[in-house]
C-alpha cells in the first residue's frame, strides 16, 4: 500500500501538544529576516536551540547576542550543497540532533512569464527549488538516523494558485508542493513529518528583495495593473511575521501536524477559491475526461 502523508484528520489536533518540555533543535534557512527570523526568535524565545542560517552571519548578530549559546549562526547559501553539509555537521556538533527543519529561504520574481529572462527563471529555481532540495539532502541522513524530525517546506499561497505576474514565482512554489506531496509519503514510515507552509502576504523584506522582469506593453493591462494594486495595498493587508511564526509553532507542537498550513485569511481564501474552481472544472469535464477510458471488454477477458 502506498504510504500516506501524516495528516488524514480534517480537524487540527491542538489539544495534544507533542512538546514534552525538552528543548528542540531547529535548523532554519533564511533566518536573517522576515519569517525565518521570526521563527528563530520564537523558537529560541521559548527555550529551543536554533541553528540559524544566512548568507551573511553579521545579519544574525542580534539573534546570537540575544540568545547566546542557544543560537548557532552559520553562513550558508542554500545554492551550495557543501555549505549546507557543513551547517548540518555544525548543528549536530552543537546540539546533538535536528528536530525541526525550516526550509524557508526564498525570494520572489514579478513579471509576465514571457517577460522573465532565462537567467531570472533559472535563478529563482536555483534558490526556491534546488535550494530546498539541497537542504533536504543535507538534513535527511540525520533525521532518518534519528527516526524523527519535522520538515517545514517554504511554500506560499502561490503554491496553490497564481495570477498574472507571478508565474515563475508560482512555478517554484508549485514545484515544492509537488515534491513535498511525494516526500511526505516517503518520510512518514521513517518517523519524519512534513508540513508545507503557505503564507499569504506577510510584512517582510520579500517585496523589497523582489526580482522584477523587464516590461512588454502588451502586459500592462494584466501584470502592471496587478503590480500597481499590490503597491496600493494597506499595511494591514500584510500579516506580521511573528504571527506567522506562532502559527507554525502551533503546527509543530501538535501530534498530527497538517501537510499544508496556510497562514492568513488571504491565503486561506485564495487557496479555497482556487481549489473550488479546480474541482468544479474537473467535475464539469469529467464526461470528456472519462470518455478516454478504454471500454470494458464485453467478453470479460483482459
Ligand atoms: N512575505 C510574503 O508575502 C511571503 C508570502 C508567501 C511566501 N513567502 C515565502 O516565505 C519565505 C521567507 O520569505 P520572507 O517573506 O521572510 O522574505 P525575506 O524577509 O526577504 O526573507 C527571505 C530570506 O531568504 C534568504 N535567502 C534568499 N536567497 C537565499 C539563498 N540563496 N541562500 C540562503 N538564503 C537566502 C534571505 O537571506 P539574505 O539575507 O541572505 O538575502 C532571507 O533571510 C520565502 O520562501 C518566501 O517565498 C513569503
Amino acid at each position: 500500500m502506498i504510504p500516506h502523508a501524516q495528516s488524514t484528520s480534517t480537524q487540527p489536533d491542538t489539544s495534544r501538544p507533542a512538546r514534552d518540555g525538552n528543548a528542540r533543535s531547529w535548523f532554519i534557512t533564511g533566518a536573517s529576516s522576515g519569517i525565518g527570523l521570526a521563527l528563530a526568535q520564537a523558537a529560541a524565545g521559548r527555550g529551543d536551540n536554533v541553528v540559524a542560517l544566512a548568507r551573511r552571519t553579521d545579519s544574525l548578530i542580534p539573534l546570537t547576542e540575544q540568545y547566546g549559546a542557544q543560537v548557532l549562526a552559520v553562513a550558508a547559501d542554500v545554492r551550495s550543497p557543501e555549505q549546507l553539509r557543513a551547517a548540518v555537521a555544525a548543528a549536530t556538533r552543537a546540539f546533538g540532533r535536528i528536530d525541526v527543519v525550516a526550509n524557508n529561504a526564498g525570494y520572489g520574481l514579478f513579471g509576465a512569464v514571457e517577460e522573465s529572462t532565462d537567467a531570472q527563471a533559472r535563478g529563482i529555481f536555483d534558490t526556491n527549488v534546488f535550494g530546498v532540495l539541497n537542504v533536504l539532502r543535507a538534513v535527511l541522513p540525520v533525521l532518518r538516523a534519528q527516526g524523527s524530525g519535522h520538515i517545514l517546506q517554504g511554500s506560499s499561497y502561490y503554491g496553490q494558485t497564481a495570477h498574472p505576474g507571478v508565474g515563475l514565482l508560482a512555478a517554484t512554489k508549485y514545484a515544492v508542493e509537488g515534491l513535498t506531496d511525494a516526500l511526505a509519503g516517503e518520510l512518514a514510515p521513517l518517523g519524519i513529518k512534513v508540513t508545507l507552509v503557505e503564507p499569504g502576504p506577510t510584512a517582510t523584506a520579500f517585496l523589497s528583495a523582489l526580482d522584477v522582469a523587464d516590461t512588454l506593453p502588451d502586459y500592462d493591462p494584466t501584470v502592471r495593473t496587478i503590480q500597481k494594486s499590490f503597491g496600493e495595498l494597506p499595511a494591514e493587508a500584510f500579516n506580521a511575521p511573528d504571527r506567522v511564526a506562532a502559527a507554525i509553532l502551533n503546527a509543530v507542537d501538535t501530534e498530527q501536524p497538517p501537510l499544508r498550513l496556510a497562514t492568513g485569511t488571504t491565503a486561506v481564501n485564495e487557496i479555497r477559491a482556487a481549489l473550488r474552481t479546480r474541482l468544479a472544472e474537473l467535475d464539469t469535464w469529467e464526461p470528456v475526461s472519462s470518455g478516454v477510458d478504454t471500454p470494458a471488454d464485453p467478453s470479460g477477458q483482459a
